[in-house]
């Protein structure tokens, strides 16, 4: 059973104004949609590698099932989400990144931009999403399929 999932926001500008932030809530729903058992955690913070690789540790350490986060895959100097998901993760799970830019690539050239990261650390499966509304609606329909069997067998 999936008792906890987290969704993280990194966006310089959602952590100023936390009302800009469209995609977080967005997984959200679809966090709870799947997942109605579970408790989800929601959080907005800064394009900090540091900060980010804490918040993640802070999660999967503190028995979290799903970490979902949005924004800072790109290639803008702050973005700095999949190094962060890199230094915590013990096992990369390409195929769902590669799932994701493929799909993604049909809707939109601008995929080839994001740099998106899944991972295991412990028994916590992480997916990074590109930071906007209309990818996550895009490449969370591209897992949803995956996800519950997936954490299944970190179980
Ligand atoms: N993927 C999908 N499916 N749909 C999108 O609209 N936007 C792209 C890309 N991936 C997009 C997408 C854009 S415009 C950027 S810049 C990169 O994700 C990185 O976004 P991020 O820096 O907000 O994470």
């Amino acid at each position: 059973m999936v008792k906890a999932v987290a969704i993280i926001t990194v966006s310089d500008t959602c952590y100023k104004d936390h009302s800009k932030d469209t995609s977080g809530p967005k997984l959200a729903e679809f966090a709870r949609e799947m997942f109605p058992e579970a408790n989800i955690h929601t959080l907005i913070i800064p394009d900090e590698k540091e900060l980010i690789e804490r918040e993640l540790r802070d999660y999967c350490d503190s028995n979290t099932d799903l970490v979902l986060t949005t924004g800072g895959t790109g290639l803008a100097y702050r973005d700095v989400t999949p190094e962060a998901t890199k230094a915590v993760i013990q096992k990369e799970v390409p195929a769902i990144s590669i799932a994701i830019a493929t799909e993604s690539l049909k809707k939109t050239p601008m995929a080839m931009l994001s740099r998106s990261v899944a991972g295991v650390r412990d028994k916590t499966l992480i997916i990074n999403f590109p930071g906007s509304k209309k990818a996550v609606i895009e490449c969370f329909e591209v897992v949803r399929p995956v996800i519950s069997h997936a954490i299944s067998l970190l179980q």
